[in-house]
Protein backbone atom coordinates (compact mmCIF):
# COMPACT_ATOMS: atom_id res chain seq x y z
CA UNK A 1 0.00 0.00 0.00
CA UNK A 2 1.00 3.51 -1.05
CA UNK A 3 2.37 5.25 2.36
CA UNK A 4 0.31 8.14 3.21
CA UNK A 5 1.07 11.65 2.04
CA UNK A 6 2.22 13.57 5.24
CA UNK A 7 0.08 16.51 5.44
CA UNK A 8 1.50 20.27 6.73
CA UNK A 9 -1.38 22.84 7.40
CA UNK A 10 0.79 26.57 7.56
CA UNK A 11 -1.04 29.88 7.69
CA UNK A 12 -0.39 33.19 8.54
CA UNK A 13 -1.83 36.57 9.10
CA UNK A 14 -0.45 39.73 9.60
CA UNK A 15 -0.47 41.90 12.73
CA UNK A 16 -0.71 45.13 10.84
CA UNK A 17 -4.17 46.43 13.22
CA UNK A 18 -4.57 46.49 17.09
CA UNK A 19 -7.06 43.57 16.09
CA UNK A 20 -8.13 41.45 13.49
CA UNK A 21 -11.92 41.26 12.24
CA UNK A 22 -14.37 39.02 11.26
CA UNK A 23 -13.21 38.63 7.38
CA UNK A 24 -10.02 37.30 8.93
CA UNK A 25 -11.56 34.92 11.59
CA UNK A 26 -14.56 33.45 8.85
CA UNK A 27 -12.37 33.70 5.72
CA UNK A 28 -9.31 31.94 7.59
CA UNK A 29 -8.62 31.69 10.93
CA UNK A 30 -11.61 29.75 11.76
CA UNK A 31 -10.72 27.22 10.06
CA UNK A 32 -7.44 26.96 11.74
CA UNK A 33 -9.07 25.34 14.30
CA UNK A 34 -10.51 22.70 12.87
CA UNK A 35 -7.68 21.48 10.80
CA UNK A 36 -5.71 21.43 13.96
CA UNK A 37 -7.87 18.79 14.96
CA UNK A 38 -6.82 16.70 11.87
CA UNK A 39 -3.66 17.38 10.72
CA UNK A 40 0.04 19.05 12.04
CA UNK A 41 -0.50 22.40 11.83
CA UNK A 42 1.51 25.66 11.93
CA UNK A 43 0.21 29.43 12.50
CA UNK A 44 2.46 31.91 11.92
CA UNK A 45 2.20 36.10 13.16
CA UNK A 46 3.75 36.89 10.00
CA UNK A 47 5.35 40.20 11.51
CA UNK A 48 7.90 40.74 8.63
CA UNK A 49 4.87 41.36 6.23
CA UNK A 50 3.26 43.75 8.30
CA UNK A 51 6.55 45.74 8.41
CA UNK A 52 5.25 46.62 4.49
CA UNK A 53 2.87 49.08 6.16
CA UNK A 54 3.59 49.12 10.02
CA UNK A 55 6.36 51.24 10.76
CA UNK A 56 5.65 51.93 14.63
CA UNK A 57 7.95 49.46 16.53
CA UNK A 58 5.50 49.51 19.44
CA UNK A 59 2.27 49.14 17.55
CA UNK A 60 3.94 46.03 15.55
CA UNK A 61 4.88 44.49 19.12
CA UNK A 62 1.51 45.01 20.99
CA UNK A 63 -0.55 44.37 17.09
CA UNK A 64 1.53 40.73 17.22
CA UNK A 65 0.49 39.99 20.98
CA UNK A 66 -3.30 40.78 20.46
CA UNK A 67 -2.54 38.33 17.42
CA UNK A 68 -1.68 35.51 19.90
CA UNK A 69 -4.31 36.07 21.96
CA UNK A 70 -6.63 36.02 19.29
CA UNK A 71 -5.07 32.62 17.96
CA UNK A 72 -5.76 31.30 21.65
CA UNK A 73 -8.99 32.58 22.21
CA UNK A 74 -10.51 31.55 18.79
CA UNK A 75 -9.26 27.53 20.19
CA UNK A 76 -6.14 27.01 18.48
CA UNK A 77 -3.83 25.36 21.21
CA UNK A 78 -0.10 24.82 21.86
CA UNK A 79 -0.44 21.37 21.99
CA UNK A 80 -2.05 20.83 18.57
CA UNK A 81 0.04 23.52 16.86
CA UNK A 82 2.61 25.27 16.86
CA UNK A 83 2.07 29.09 17.24
CA UNK A 84 4.84 31.46 16.26
CA UNK A 85 6.17 34.45 15.14
CA UNK A 86 7.64 35.00 11.79
CA UNK A 87 10.43 37.31 12.37
CA UNK A 88 11.49 34.26 15.06
CA UNK A 89 12.82 32.28 12.79
CA UNK A 90 15.43 34.64 10.26
CA UNK A 91 15.81 31.78 7.97
CA UNK A 92 13.13 32.81 6.25
CA UNK A 93 14.86 35.52 5.01
CA UNK A 94 18.10 33.45 3.87
CA UNK A 95 15.04 31.60 2.35
CA UNK A 96 13.68 34.16 0.66
CA UNK A 97 16.71 35.04 -1.36
CA UNK A 98 17.42 31.77 -2.66
CA UNK A 99 13.62 32.17 -3.79
CA UNK A 100 14.04 35.41 -5.41
CA UNK A 101 16.92 34.33 -7.44
CA UNK A 102 14.32 31.93 -9.16
CA UNK A 103 11.58 34.32 -8.88
CA UNK A 104 10.71 35.89 -12.61
CA UNK A 105 10.91 39.52 -12.19
CA UNK A 106 7.58 39.81 -14.32
CA UNK A 107 5.60 37.48 -12.04
CA UNK A 108 5.97 40.01 -9.28
CA UNK A 109 5.07 42.70 -11.35
CA UNK A 110 1.93 40.99 -12.22
CA UNK A 111 0.87 40.47 -8.29
CA UNK A 112 -2.06 42.27 -7.76
CA UNK A 113 -1.05 42.89 -4.33
CA UNK A 114 1.75 45.54 -5.69
CA UNK A 115 -1.02 46.87 -8.07
CA UNK A 116 -3.12 47.62 -5.31
CA UNK A 117 -0.35 49.03 -3.38
CA UNK A 118 0.89 51.15 -6.23
CA UNK A 119 -2.76 51.99 -7.08
CA UNK A 120 -3.30 53.28 -2.87
CA UNK A 121 0.14 55.20 -2.23
CA UNK A 122 2.33 57.52 -4.56
CA UNK A 123 5.74 55.79 -2.87
CA UNK A 124 5.87 52.08 -2.95
CA UNK A 125 8.43 50.57 -0.63
CA UNK A 126 10.05 47.24 -2.27
CA UNK A 127 9.38 45.19 0.52
CA UNK A 128 5.55 45.17 -1.13
CA UNK A 129 7.00 43.72 -4.29
CA UNK A 130 9.10 41.02 -2.30
CA UNK A 131 5.50 39.99 -0.54
CA UNK A 132 5.61 37.23 -2.36
CA UNK A 133 8.75 36.06 -2.39
CA UNK A 134 8.05 35.87 1.61
CA UNK A 135 4.92 34.37 2.08
CA UNK A 136 6.60 31.25 -0.26
CA UNK A 137 9.69 31.33 1.93
CA UNK A 138 7.16 30.87 5.09
CA UNK A 139 5.17 28.59 3.10
CA UNK A 140 8.01 26.51 1.84
CA UNK A 141 10.61 26.76 4.52
CA UNK A 142 8.42 24.53 6.66
CA UNK A 143 7.35 22.06 3.29
CA UNK A 144 4.05 22.58 3.65
CA UNK A 145 1.29 21.21 1.57
CA UNK A 146 -2.28 22.60 2.55
CA UNK A 147 -3.01 26.84 3.09
CA UNK A 148 -5.78 27.53 4.19
CA UNK A 149 -6.20 31.42 3.79
CA UNK A 150 -9.41 33.60 1.85
CA UNK A 151 -9.82 34.06 -1.75
CA UNK A 152 -7.11 37.52 -1.60
CA UNK A 153 -4.46 35.49 -1.30
CA UNK A 154 -4.89 32.64 -4.16
CA UNK A 155 -2.64 34.51 -6.57
CA UNK A 156 -0.21 34.52 -3.83
CA UNK A 157 -0.31 31.10 -3.40
CA UNK A 158 0.19 30.40 -7.65
CA UNK A 159 3.39 32.19 -7.30
CA UNK A 160 4.77 29.79 -4.07
CA UNK A 161 3.78 26.84 -6.23
CA UNK A 162 5.36 28.32 -9.29
CA UNK A 163 8.45 29.57 -7.72
CA UNK A 164 8.57 25.51 -5.54
CA UNK A 165 8.40 24.11 -9.40
CA UNK A 166 11.38 26.06 -10.28
CA UNK A 167 13.33 25.79 -7.86
CA UNK A 168 12.84 21.83 -7.99
CA UNK A 169 13.50 22.39 -11.48
CA UNK A 170 16.99 23.64 -10.79
CA UNK A 171 18.36 21.71 -7.93
CA UNK A 172 16.04 18.59 -7.84
CA UNK A 173 12.68 17.84 -5.39
CA UNK A 174 13.09 20.00 -2.60
CA UNK A 175 10.05 21.43 -1.74
CA UNK A 176 6.64 19.76 -1.98
CA UNK A 177 4.07 21.74 -4.15
CA UNK A 178 1.71 23.10 -1.43
CA UNK A 179 -2.20 23.33 -2.54
CA UNK A 180 -4.49 26.66 -1.39
CA UNK A 181 -7.65 25.88 1.09
CA UNK A 182 -10.35 28.99 -0.19
CA UNK A 183 -13.66 28.14 0.72
CA UNK A 184 -16.18 29.20 -1.85
CA UNK A 185 -18.72 31.00 0.48
CA UNK A 186 -16.30 32.07 3.13
CA UNK A 187 -13.64 33.13 0.53
CA UNK A 188 -14.69 36.87 0.30
CA UNK A 189 -16.29 38.35 3.90
CA UNK A 190 -18.04 41.32 3.39
CA UNK A 191 -17.75 44.14 5.10
CA UNK A 192 -20.25 47.73 6.32
CA UNK A 193 -20.18 48.98 3.16
CA UNK A 194 -20.30 45.58 0.82
CA UNK A 195 -16.60 45.90 -0.67
CA UNK A 196 -14.77 42.96 1.13
CA UNK A 197 -13.83 43.62 4.76
CA UNK A 198 -10.56 44.97 5.04
CA UNK A 199 -8.66 47.05 7.36
CA UNK A 200 -7.73 49.68 4.71
CA UNK A 201 -11.24 50.33 3.49
CA UNK A 202 -12.30 50.78 7.55
CA UNK A 203 -15.41 49.17 6.53
CA UNK A 204 -14.72 46.38 9.56
CA UNK A 205 -16.23 44.60 12.68
CA UNK A 206 -13.04 43.87 14.92
CA UNK A 207 -13.39 40.44 15.97
CA UNK A 208 -13.18 40.87 19.79
CA UNK A 209 -14.37 44.35 19.68
CA UNK A 210 -16.90 45.07 22.68
CA UNK A 211 -20.61 44.35 22.11
CA UNK A 212 -21.33 47.70 22.20
CA UNK A 213 -19.34 48.82 19.71
CA UNK A 214 -20.22 45.30 17.77
CA UNK A 215 -23.67 46.62 17.69
CA UNK A 216 -23.24 50.18 16.14
CA UNK A 217 -21.36 49.11 13.44
CA UNK A 218 -23.70 46.23 12.78
CA UNK A 219 -26.52 48.86 12.69
CA UNK A 220 -24.51 50.71 10.02
CA UNK A 221 -24.03 47.76 7.60
CA UNK A 222 -25.58 49.18 4.38
CA UNK A 223 -28.66 48.13 2.79
CA UNK A 224 -31.32 49.22 0.20
CA UNK A 225 -33.86 52.03 0.71
CA UNK A 226 -37.17 49.54 0.85
CA UNK A 227 -39.56 50.26 3.58
CA UNK A 228 -40.76 48.46 6.37
CA UNK A 229 -43.87 47.06 4.58
CA UNK A 230 -42.01 46.10 1.47
CA UNK A 231 -40.80 42.46 0.37
CA UNK A 232 -36.49 42.12 0.33
CA UNK A 233 -34.59 39.49 -0.96
CA UNK A 234 -32.17 38.30 1.38
CA UNK A 235 -29.49 37.00 -1.06
CA UNK A 236 -28.43 40.12 -2.09
CA UNK A 237 -28.84 41.71 1.36
CA UNK A 238 -24.83 42.75 3.00
CA UNK A 239 -27.04 41.99 6.51
CA UNK A 240 -28.02 38.48 5.65
CA UNK A 241 -24.75 37.73 4.24
CA UNK A 242 -23.21 38.05 7.64
CA UNK A 243 -26.17 36.56 9.26
CA UNK A 244 -25.38 32.83 6.96
CA UNK A 245 -21.91 33.11 8.95
CA UNK A 246 -23.15 32.79 12.18
CA UNK A 247 -27.05 31.49 12.33
CA UNK A 248 -28.25 27.94 12.17
CA UNK A 249 -29.84 26.76 8.67
CA UNK A 250 -33.25 26.89 10.63
CA UNK A 251 -32.76 30.53 11.56
CA UNK A 252 -31.34 31.81 8.36
CA UNK A 253 -35.05 30.22 7.07
CA UNK A 254 -36.78 31.95 9.54
CA UNK A 255 -34.63 35.10 8.49
CA UNK A 256 -34.99 34.40 5.10
CA UNK A 257 -39.18 34.13 5.18
CA UNK A 258 -39.48 37.57 7.02
CA UNK A 259 -37.58 39.25 4.60
CA UNK A 260 -39.49 37.83 1.64
CA UNK A 261 -43.21 38.36 3.38
CA UNK A 262 -42.39 41.85 3.90
CA UNK A 263 -43.39 43.68 7.36
CA UNK A 264 -39.68 43.44 8.67
CA UNK A 265 -37.27 46.56 8.90
CA UNK A 266 -33.85 46.13 8.07
CA UNK A 267 -33.26 47.27 11.46
CA UNK A 268 -34.94 43.80 13.19
CA UNK A 269 -32.36 41.83 10.68
CA UNK A 270 -29.54 43.69 12.21
CA UNK A 271 -30.64 42.70 15.92
CA UNK A 272 -30.70 39.49 14.75
CA UNK A 273 -27.41 39.39 13.23
CA UNK A 274 -25.65 41.06 16.28
CA UNK A 275 -27.68 38.51 18.43
CA UNK A 276 -25.82 35.52 16.37
CA UNK A 277 -22.14 37.29 16.18
CA UNK A 278 -22.54 38.15 19.93
CA UNK A 279 -23.65 34.24 20.51
CA UNK A 280 -20.35 33.16 19.16
CA UNK A 281 -17.83 35.49 19.45
CA UNK A 282 -18.65 36.95 23.66
CA UNK A 283 -16.99 33.54 24.95
CA UNK A 284 -14.17 33.93 22.63
CA UNK A 285 -13.83 37.51 23.84
CA UNK A 286 -13.20 36.91 27.15
CA UNK A 287 -10.60 34.19 27.16
CA UNK A 288 -8.97 36.92 24.38
CA UNK A 289 -9.78 39.56 27.15
CA UNK A 290 -8.43 37.45 29.82
CA UNK A 291 -5.15 36.34 28.05
CA UNK A 292 -4.46 39.75 27.15
CA UNK A 293 -4.18 40.86 30.88
CA UNK A 294 -1.50 37.86 31.26
CA UNK A 295 0.97 38.82 28.52
CA UNK A 296 4.07 36.83 30.06
CA UNK A 297 2.01 33.36 29.74
CA UNK A 298 1.53 34.79 25.66
CA UNK A 299 5.28 35.70 25.64
CA UNK A 300 5.93 31.36 26.51
CA UNK A 301 3.89 30.04 23.90
CA UNK A 302 5.54 32.34 21.39
CA UNK A 303 8.87 31.54 22.55
CA UNK A 304 7.57 27.70 22.77
CA UNK A 305 6.76 27.88 19.36
CA UNK A 306 9.56 29.68 18.14
CA UNK A 307 11.51 26.90 19.20
CA UNK A 308 9.42 24.21 17.25
CA UNK A 309 9.14 25.67 14.05
CA UNK A 310 12.97 26.33 14.10
CA UNK A 311 13.52 22.75 14.36
CA UNK A 312 11.78 22.22 11.37
CA UNK A 313 13.38 24.97 9.47
CA UNK A 314 16.63 23.76 10.72
CA UNK A 315 16.31 20.80 8.98
CA UNK A 316 14.66 22.00 5.46
CA UNK A 317 17.94 24.66 5.17
CA UNK A 318 20.19 22.27 5.61
CA UNK A 319 19.45 20.08 2.38
CA UNK A 320 18.17 24.12 0.76
CA UNK A 321 22.03 25.01 1.52
CA UNK A 322 23.32 21.77 0.04
CA UNK A 323 20.80 21.89 -3.04
CA UNK A 324 21.97 25.68 -3.98
CA UNK A 325 25.97 25.12 -3.05
CA UNK A 326 26.70 27.16 -0.16
CA UNK A 327 26.68 24.38 2.49
CA UNK A 328 29.85 23.00 3.12
CA UNK A 329 32.22 23.92 0.54
CA UNK A 330 33.62 20.39 -0.69
P1 LIG B 1 -4.26 39.56 6.49
O1 LIG B 1 -4.94 40.37 7.51
O2 LIG B 1 -4.11 40.25 5.17
O3 LIG B 1 -2.98 38.98 6.98
O4 LIG B 1 -5.22 38.32 6.20
C1 LIG B 1 -5.23 37.15 6.98
C2 LIG B 1 -6.14 36.11 6.38
O5 LIG B 1 -7.48 36.58 6.35
C3 LIG B 1 -5.79 35.76 4.91
O6 LIG B 1 -5.96 34.37 4.70
C4 LIG B 1 -6.80 36.54 4.12
O7 LIG B 1 -7.07 35.95 2.86
C5 LIG B 1 -8.00 36.47 5.04
N1 LIG B 1 -8.93 37.58 4.80
C6 LIG B 1 -8.70 38.90 5.02
N2 LIG B 1 -9.79 39.64 4.71
C7 LIG B 1 -10.74 38.76 4.27
C8 LIG B 1 -12.09 38.89 3.80
N3 LIG B 1 -12.70 40.08 3.74
N4 LIG B 1 -12.74 37.77 3.43
C9 LIG B 1 -12.15 36.53 3.51
N5 LIG B 1 -10.88 36.35 3.95
C10 LIG B 1 -10.18 37.44 4.33
N1 LIG C 1 -0.11 37.30 2.73
C1 LIG C 1 -1.01 36.78 3.71
C2 LIG C 1 -2.14 37.79 3.94
O1 LIG C 1 -1.98 38.95 3.79
C3 LIG C 1 -0.32 36.48 5.02
C4 LIG C 1 0.71 35.42 4.91
C5 LIG C 1 2.05 35.56 5.01
C6 LIG C 1 0.46 34.03 4.72
N2 LIG C 1 2.69 34.37 4.92
C7 LIG C 1 1.74 33.39 4.73
C8 LIG C 1 -0.69 33.27 4.53
C9 LIG C 1 1.88 32.03 4.56
C10 LIG C 1 -0.54 31.89 4.36
C11 LIG C 1 0.73 31.28 4.36
O2 LIG C 1 -3.18 37.42 4.30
Amino acid sequence: MAEKKRELVLSGVQPSAAQVHLGNYLGAMKRFVTLSQQYDTIVCIVDLHALTTVWDAQALRENTVSLAAAYLAIGMEPSRAIIFRQSDVAEVCELTWYLACQFPLGLLERATSLKDAKAKAKVVNSGLMYYPVLMAADILLYRSTKVPVGADQKQHLEMTREVAQKFNNAYGDVFPLPEPLIEEDTGVIVGLDGRKMSKSYDNYIGLFEDSKKVRKKVMKIVTDSKSVEDEKDPDTCNVFTLYKFFASQQEQAALAEKYRAGGMGYGEAKQALFESIEREISPMRDKYNDLMSRPDDLRDVLADGARRAREIAGVTMASVREAVGVGSIL
